[in-house]
C-alpha cells in the first residue's frame, strides 16, 4: 500500500471512521450497515455509451458531457478518469425543497428557452414558465441531503489527481454539516479554506438578516496542490494605490520604501536598512470575494446558474492550462464553459435532461464549440425522441461556386421549440453516435434561431446530397430546451 495517509482500510474508497482527528463524528441515515460496517457506494459499472460527438477545432473532441445521475455514472467515469482530474467543482442542489423551471426573460418572449415554454412539448405543455429543470427535493431534511452527498463525494475524491483540488458550493443551510462530511472523506488535514462569495441583490427580509452570500468549501487531495494567487489578485483600492505610490523608480514604476526589520515605511532610501517594494497590481486573494450574479449576456435561463467570474477565479487559481476540470452537478454548464475559455479540458455531468440541453446549446454557442466534446448517457438518460415536424432542405446556390447551405423549416411552433440543430452522420449504424458536421443554435440573448447552415456539399442544381443510400448517410438532428431530440430528414 502507498504511504498515502488517506489510503483506504476497508476497500478501494475513502477511509472510514469519524471526521477530523477522531473527536467528533457526523452520522446520517444509512451511514452504517446492520452489522456496523460502513456502507459503501455501489461500484457497479453501468454502460455509458457516447451518443453524440461535436468535433471542435481540428476535430478535437477531448471533453465529455455526461447525462445521468452522477452516483450511477461515477463508477464508469472512475474506470477512465480515477486520479486524473485536477479540479472538481460541485454545486449540488442546496436542499431548498423547490422545483426549478427554466426561466423566460421577464417581460419578453425571446430567449433560448422561451419557445419551449410556449409550445406543447413534453410534460410542461402549455406552462407559462419553462420546462422543468430539476427538483431540489431530497427527502429527509439535512440528514437526507448528507446521505445523498456522502457516497458521491467518496467516489469523486478518487477522481482527483494527487495534487487535485475540490470545491463544494453550498449555503448556510447545509455547509456546517457538509464541512464535517468533507473532513471525513477528504481528511480534515486537507481542508484549505471556507470561501464566502458575497453578492448583491434586493434586501427584502425584515425579521432576520438578508442572506447575501454562499459558502464554498475548499479541500485538496493531498499536501501539495496547484495554487496561483497571482492570477486572481484583488484590485487595490484607488486610495491605497495612491498612498503606496509615493516614489517612482528609474523605470517609472511606483514603489514604497520599507524597513528591512519590519518596522513599517521609511521616508527615504537608507541602504542596508531599507528596501524598495514595487506597488503590486493587487493584494493576495482573501477567503471572501464579491462577484455579481451571471451577467445578462451570460444568462441561459437555467435556474441557479452561477456567474462565470466565480468559476474563472477558482479554475485560474487551482489548475493549469491543459488540466482536466470536472463538475458533476453542472446545470447550465458554467464550469465547462469557463474551463474551455481558460484552455482547460473538462468533464461535466447532470441528471437533468434540460441541463444537458442547456449545456449542449451553450457550449455549441462558443466560438470553438467548447473545445469539441462527446455526449455520453446512461441508458435511461439520453434525450427522448420528440416528434417535431421539421425538414432540412438544401438552399439553391445563387452561383455555381457558392458554398452549399441547408435550411431547417417547419411549423412556427415546432421551429420555436428548437434550441440547437445540426447536420452530420451516424457512426456505425444502427444506433451509433450522431457525429455533427455543422451546428446551429438559438441565440440566448436575441432568441433568434439560426435556420441556415453551411455545408461541405454544393446545394445547387447539380448538388448531390449524401442522403439515402449514400455512405456515410447525412442526417439532421434538432434538440429542444426540455431535452428531447428529433432526427430531421434531409430532403433533396
Ligand atoms: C445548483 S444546480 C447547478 C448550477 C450550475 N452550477 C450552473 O452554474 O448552472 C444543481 C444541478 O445538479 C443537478 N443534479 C441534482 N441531482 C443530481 C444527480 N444525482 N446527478 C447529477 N446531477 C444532479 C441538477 O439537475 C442541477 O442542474
Amino acid at each position: 500500500m502507498s504511504g498515502d495517509p488517506r489510503a483506504p482500510t476497508g476497500g478501494p474508497s475513502a477511509p472510514r471512521g469519524p471526521s477530523a482527528e477522531g473527536d467528533l463524528e457526523l452520522t446520517w441515515p444509512g451511514k452504517y450497515e446492520a452489522d456496523g460496517s460502513r456502507t459503501r457506494p455501489n461500484r457497479g459499472v453501468e454502460p455509458l455509451p457516447v451518443i453524440e460527438r461535436f468535433p471542435g477545432p481540428a476535430g478535437a473532441m477531448g471533453n465529455r458531457l455526461v447525462a445521468g445521475d452522477n452516483l450511477r455514472t461515477l463508477p464508469a467515469l472512475l474506470a477512465e478518469f480515477a486520479g486524473r482530474v485536477d479540479l472538481v467543482y460541485l454545486d449540488p442542489p442546496f436542499g431548498t425543497g423547490d422545483a426549478f423551471h427554466l426561466q423566460t426573460r421577464r417581460g419578453g418572449t425571446s430567449g433560448a428557452w422561451a419557445g419551449a415554454a410556449n409550445r406543447a412539448d413534453g410534460p410542461d405543455a402549455g406552462a407559462r414558465r419553462g420546462p422543468a429543470a430539476y427538483a431540489d427535493r431530497q427527502p429527509g431534511g439535512l440528514g437526507g441531503f448528507i446521505a445523498m452527498l456522502a457516497p458521491r463525494l467518496e467516489l469523486i475524491r478518487e477522481l482527483l489527481s494527487p495534487t487535485g483540488s475540490f470545491y463544494l458550493h453550498l449555503d448556510a443551510r447545509t455547509v456546517h454539516a457538509a464541512k464535517l462530511l468533507c473532513d471525513e472523506i477528504f481528511g480534515a488535514a486537507n481542508f484549505r479554506n471556507h470561501l464566502v462569495w458575497v453578492y448583491a441583490g434586493r434586501e427584502l427580509a425584515r425579521r432576520r438578516y438578508n442572506a447575501k452570500h454562499d459558502d464554498i468549501l475548499f479541500y485538496t487531495r493531498g499536501r501539495t496542490w496547484t495554487f496561483h494567487p497571482e492570477r486572481i489578485l484583488e484590485p487595490l483600492r484607488e486610495s491605497s494605490r495612491r498612498a503606496l505610490s509615493r516614489h517612482v523608480d528609474e523605470d517609472g514604476r511606483p514603489y514604497v520604501i520599507r524597513y528591512r526589520d519590519g518596522g513599517g515605511f521609511a521616508g527615504r532610501d537608507e541602504p542596508g536598512r531599507t528596501y524598495r517594494q514595487l506597488v503590486p497590481d493587487g493584494t493576495l486573494p482573501r477567503d471572501w470575494f464579491m462577484a455579481d450574479f451571471a451577467r445578462k449576456s451570460q444568462r441561459t435561463g437555467y435556474p441557479t446558474q452561477k456567474p462565470e467570474a466565480l468559476l474563472a477565479r477558482l479554475i485560474a487559481a487551482s489548475s493549469e492550462p491543459g488540466d482536466l476540470v470536472a463538475d458533476l452537478f453542472a446545470g447550465s454548464g458554467t464550469t465547462p464553459v469557463v474551463a474551455a475559455i481558460l484552455g482547460r479540458r473538462w468533464l461535466a455531468g447532470d441528471a437533468s435532461r434540460a441541463a444537458i440541453a442547456a449545456m449542449r446549446r451553450r457550449l455549441l454557442a462558443m466560438p470553438d464549440g467548447g473545445g469539441g466534446f462527446e455526449v455520453a448517457a446512461l441508458a435511461d438518460a439520453g434525450p427522448p425522441a420528440a416528434t417535431l415536424d421539421l425538414v432540412i432542405r438544401p438552399v439553391p446556390a445563387a452561383e455555381p461556386h457558392d458554398p452549399g447551405r441547408v435550411r431547417i423549416t417547419g411549423s412556427a411552433d415546432d421551429l420555436q421549440a428548437v434550441v440547437a440543430w445540426a447536420i452530420g452522420t451516424r457512426e456505425g449504424e444502427p444506433g451509433g453516435p450522431f457525429v455533427a458536421a455543422t451546428t446551429a443554435i438559438r441565440d440566448s440573448w436575441t432568441g433568434e434561431l439560426a435556420t441556415d447552415l453551411p455545408t461541405n456539399f454544393q446545394a445547387g442544381p447539380a448538388a448531390e446530397l449524401p442522403v439515402g443510400g449514400a455512405d456515410p448517410v447525412c442526417i439532421g438532428r434538432a434538440w429542444t430546451a426540455s431535452g428531447t431530440a428529433t432526427d430531421v430528414p434531409i430532403a433533396r
